[in-house]
């Protein structure tokens, strides 16, 4: 029985809708590779979790499913209660549009367009007016350190600064979950460890975090690890080592 089952104290949280809801997880692609295999896991609102595991583990396909790019080929994927395999393409594209926000390794930044216009873009689904897109992209990039750079374009910023701009286009839409996959992975020790602060900061104002990381002393400052191996989660700090209860019996 995991800790968070034993703990009476925590007995009114599960009553609450989780964030995220896996049962029974698995992702067997064409051809027979199992890149998820039978998961479970439960992401409480407002968590933050740090994902990791070793290379083809499968924490990219995790991360793929809580956002919708991808299916499930047996079990179930809830995001905040609704189950993404039942949801139309209209309804997942406004999960997408309206609750979650994507961080990529790789920035994904349009070449040529100045910052500010790059993170109002990502309002466009708001169908706010063209002022007030552009105020919140403001607001968005001074959030993260680049109110002196709105009008640059990506190669007119740094690796990490890029990587800033990518989080604030993903945060300007306040979605209540973030995705993270690898946001540091490309960059520098200092750039690296900035875009985590603000991953925690995002975090304490209560959005819930799903992080992949390879570095150790993020996955270590992170509240929760999740630990994928060969498509199972092996080991989860919110309850006991999936691992050492299964090398007991
Ligand atoms: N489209 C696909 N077709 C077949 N196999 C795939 C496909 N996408 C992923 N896989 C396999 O699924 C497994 C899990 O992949 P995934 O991308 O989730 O790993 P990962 O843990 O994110 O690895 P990395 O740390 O290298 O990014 C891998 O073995 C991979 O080869
Ligand atoms: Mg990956």
């Amino acid at each position: 029985m995991s800790v968070r089952e034993e703990s009476g104290g925590r007995e009114g949280f599960r009553e609450t809708v989780p964030a995220v809801e896996f049962v029974g997880v698995s992702r067997v692609h064409p051809g027979g590779v199992r890149a998820l295999d039978g998961v479970d896991l439960r992401v409480e609102r407002g968590e933050m979790v740090a994902i990791v595991g070793p290379s083809g583990s499968g924490k990219s396909t995790v991360l793929n499913l809580v956002g919708t790019l991808d299916a499930p080929t047996e079990g179930t994927v809830r995001v905040f209660g609704h189950d993404v395999g039942a949801l139309d393409d209209g309804a997942l594209s406004a999960l997408r549009a309206r609750s979650l926000g994507f961080v990529f390794q790789r920035f994904h930044l349009a070449p040529n367009v100045r910052a500010v216009d790059d993170v109002a873009d990502g309002l466009l689904y708001t169908g706010s007016p063209a002022r007030v897109r552009r105020t919140r992209a403001v607001e968005a990039l001074t959030r993260v350190g680049l109110a002196d750079r709105i009008d640059h374009r990506p190669h007119e910023l740094s690796g990490g600064q890029r990587q800033r701009v990518a989080i604030a286009r993903a945060v300007v839409g306040a979605p209540a979950l973030l995705l993270a996959d690898e946001p540091t992975g490309a960059l520098d020790t200092a750039s690296g460890a900035a875009v985590m602060d603000l991953l925690h900061e995002l975090h304490r104002d209560g959005v819930t975090v799903l992080v992949i990381t390879h570095d150790r002393e993020s996955a270590a400052l992170a509240p929760r690890r999740v630990e994928v191996r060969d498509g199972r989660v092996v080991a989860d700090s919110a309850t006991v080592s999936v691992s050492a209860r299964e090398g007991r019996s």
